[in-house]
């Protein structure tokens, strides 16, 4: 690793959701043009490094993650000049470029797939995914009964280039996205090609879907007993380190694919970052993704579905910190992403957890108080070691749009579950930059088409424009606390590891180096400061030197 910049380790990194940041053309759908024209807001913002969600050809089955062409981008999104032109301007910035890639599916309008569906039974092209013959009479039923995670079979059922009905396909998510077979040569060296075209290309690194559960067990076996939809991708019940979660998570085998890719990221110059998505209870058997020859790092999802709630941070933060640290791995911290309710949503309500099998949807919703932890949380996330991830519109501060009309929605989860599932069509509605009406500035004036999801008529008071100069805005809170990120040293260096300060029960209070303090108070009273030197930054006013509940705050410590 000598002489690769290793900028991921300590990086504040944006989610770019194509489709809703920005829209340059006109259509309604956020594009390549919106996100360079916005580059200066994000330089601004002051984060290092932007991760944009799937820009391939895709017929958009689930929102671009059913990739048709891995070398291209789609048309509504621009062209690979467009990208490139990015991956340009970005750099003059000093902002690095992190792209999706998808291995463990692609879409069914793939060549490959449309050559398997042309092809016969057990011929090479099939053999690229899983197909299967049915069970029961005449084969009617699904091979096995695992079930996807938008909702119903995992299976579904072709007909055959004669027209008779013929064998099943295996898909985890949409019936659009059939599973790749990663036990079949081609298939991986595909996706290592992938790698490299992009790599080639300028990109920093690439964020990797669905990390642990390309590989299947190849026997497709019933399992005892089928976890609910939804929650497969995200088991809430601990699970012992030996024991097998599902016939297709963290699969014998899966590890050595990713010391294959990571071979060839190390051996491009600058640094160039393999990030997992990585949804596995068990943070010893999650770390083992981070070995020296694996990923760089992976996404901490133990830390966004866990309450607001002091004792309960704290041991998600050890647990973190002591998982990543036997394996050198830098934490990574998540508050939100395009596949979860917002935080200012979760924490305004009597149940703060995340859970995919329960998203709360309708609950009684305390907004202000939602905000006001939302920022105390953004303090908290901002302090903590490791890289750290932004959300578009987390930084002005968005909730989840959760009274969408059925009509408009979009995501898959929404309609497999025939509704049961609001699925996360509210956590992607289209960002609000200026103006006092839709669409806010997300289109340019005159555009032909509405944004593709409606946004609320409350967010006038959102915008960048409405936020940016207003000292008491979510939009200036985050963009102090990711000036003074960048500016303290203890706060990005790996040698000022978390030092818990002794605090009252459900306060949370921690340094970083011997100058700088993180306070955040969960409690339902004000609680005292520690002493100090001076506020650096706070989430709420302070009272003298009380800091209320559901606030926090950055302190210089005395020299010592
Ligand atoms: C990941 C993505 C999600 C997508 C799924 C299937 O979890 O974050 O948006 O639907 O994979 O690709």
């Amino acid at each position: 690793m000598a002489g690769i910049a290793q900028w991921w380790r300590d990086a504040a990194i944006y989610q770019v959701y194509l489709r809703s940041f920005a829209d340059g053309d006109g259509d309604g759908i956020g594009d390549l043009r919106g996100v360079r024209d916005r580059l200066d807001y994000l330089a601004d913002l002051g984060i290092d490094a932007i991760w944009l969600t799937p820009w391939y050809p895709s017929p958009m089955a689930d929102a671009g993650y059913d990739i048709a062409d891995y070398r291209d981008i789609d048309p509504v999104f621009g062209s690979l000049a467009d990208a490139d032109a990015l991956i340009a301007e970005a750099h003059q910035r000093g902002i690095r470029i992190i792209i999706d890639v998808v291995p463990n599916h692609c879409s069914d309008q793939h060549p490959w797939f449309q050559a398997a569906l042309a092809a016969a039974p057990r011929s090479p092209e099939r053999s690229r995914f899983w197909f299967r013959p049915g069970r029961g009479p005449g084969g009617d039923l699904p091979p096995n009964n695992w079930v996807s995670h938008f909702g119903g079979p995992a299976w579904t059922r072709v007909t055959e280039p004669d027209g008779r009905p013929g064998q099943w396909y295996l898909h985890l998510f949409a019936p659009q996205q059939p599973d790749f077979n990663w036990d079949n040569t081609e298939v991986r060296e595909e996706l290592l090609s992938v790698l490299r075209f992009w790599l080639d290309r300028g990109v920093d690194g690439v964020r990797i879907d669905s990390a642990a559960i390309l590989v299947k067990d190849p026997f497709l076996a019933d399992v005892e007993q089928e976890l609910p939809p939804q929650n497969v991708h995200a088991p809430a019940q601990q699970t012992p380190d030996t024991q097998p979660l599902h016939p297709y998570i963290d699969r014998d085998g899966i590890h050595e694919i990713y010391r294959e890719w990571r071979r060839i990221a190390d051996s491009y110059p600058g640094g160039r970052a393999l990030i997992g998505e990585i949804w596995l209870p068990e943070p010893r058997r999650f770390a083992l993704y981070l070995r020296p020859n694996e990923m760089h790092s992976a996404f901490n999802f133990e830390f966004l579905r866990c309450a607001w709630d002091a004792v309960a941070l704290r041991r998600t933060i050890d647990d973190t910190l002591a998982a990543h640290a036997p394996v050198g791995a830098p934490a990574s911290w998540v508050l939100s992403n395009h596949d979860v309710t917002r935080h200012v949503t979760r924490y305004g309500r009597a149940d703060t957890t995340f859970d995919f099998a329960e998203r709360h949807h309708g609950d009684p919703l305390d907004l202000e108080l939602g905000t006001r932890r939302a920022r105390a949380a953004a303090l908290l996330t901002l302090a903590l070691p490791g890289s750290v991830y932004v959300y578009q519109g987390e930084e002005l501060g968005l909730w989840e749009v959760e009274d969408l009309p059925d009509a408009v929605r979009q995501d898959p989860m929404f309609h497999r579950t025939r509704g049961a599932d609001p699925g996360r069509d509210g956590c992607r509605v289209p960002l609000p930059w200026s103006g006092t009406s839709a669409p806010f500035g997300f289109s340019p004036a005159g555009a032909a088409a509405q944004p593709w999801l409606p946004q609320p008529a409350t967010w006038s008071d959102c915008t960048v424009e409405a936020q940016s100069e207003d000292p008491t805005s979510m939009l200036e809170l985050y963009r102090a606390a990711l000036r003074l990120r960048r500016d303290q040293p203890a706060l990005r260096s790996e040698r000022e590891p978390l030092r818990w300060i002794a605090a009252e029960p459900g306060v949370l209070a921690f340094r970083r180096g011997d100058e700088f303090a993180c306070v955040i108070n969960l409690s339902d009273a004000p609680v005292e400061l520690p002493e100090h030197d001076s506020v650096l930054l706070s989430s709420d006013p302070l009272q003298g030197d009380l800091l209320a509940p559901d606030a926090a705050v950055w302190l210089r410590l005395r020299g010592r």
